[in-house]
């Protein structure tokens, strides 16, 4: 299964997918990796792990439209199948839905439908919940709303985002390349 990888950050879930697609983990093969900033440390991962980087900036285009158009000639050109979205800080647009529909899977650090859009899990730390979590779901329309695919649930550190957020790290890395892997090859039932 051909994917494409979009993130805006540093890209630690798309190291830990890189190492599991290496490792014989996820049957799947990461076509390139897209981000809508230039210097954001992603890239930097995708050099060092021999994948190609494509940046592309939706100021550098007229419209949303325009800019996930062109975003799909690539995609296209490269055969990807799956697109999947770690740390990509912006909502896919009605071109890109049409293009790849329930094909696009996002990972959201929190449980859904809990604390959406930026900061979960300062969002988490500050309500005083006692278990936050991940979530892994399809990308539809809204903002991390679609069908969920997998949950995990994460103790809250008390009143200590940073810690919290590092047990939540840990377990994006796992829940990511499992759900992803059962997405690719589904196990047959033993019926
Ligand atoms: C992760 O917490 C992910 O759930 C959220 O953005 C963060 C990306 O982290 N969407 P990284 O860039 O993969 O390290």
């Amino acid at each position: 299964t051909k994917i494409a990888i979009f993130a805006s950050g540093s890209g630690s879930n798309f190291e830990a997918l890189e190492i599991a697609c290496r490792e014989g983990e996820l049957d799947a093969e990461i076509a390139l990796v897209m981000t809508d900033k230039p210097a954001s440390f992603v890239i930097e991962r995708a050099r060092q792990a021999d994948i190609r980087g494509v940046a592309l900036e939706p100021k550098a285009f007229p419209t949303k439209q325009a800019f996930e158009e062109a975003l799909l000639a690539i995609l296209r050109e490269a055969g990807v199948e799956w697109i999947v979205l770690a740390g990509y800080m912006r909502l896919i647009g009605p071109t890109m839905l049409a293009a790849y529909p329930s094909r696009i899977v996002n990972i959201h650090p929190s449980l859904l439908p809990s604390f959406p859009g930026k900061d979960a899990i300062g969002q988490a730390v500050a309500h005083g919940v006692k278990v936050t979590g991940v979530t892994v779901h399809l990308v539809d329309e809204g903002m991390d709303t679609g069908p969920i695919l997998n949950q995990a649930a994460v103790p809250v550190v008390e009143g200590d985002p940073e810690k919290t957020a590092q047990a939540i790290q840990k377990t994006e890395h796992v829940i990511y390349k499992e759900t992803l892997q059962k997405l690719f090859k589904p196990v047959p039932a033993n019926n």
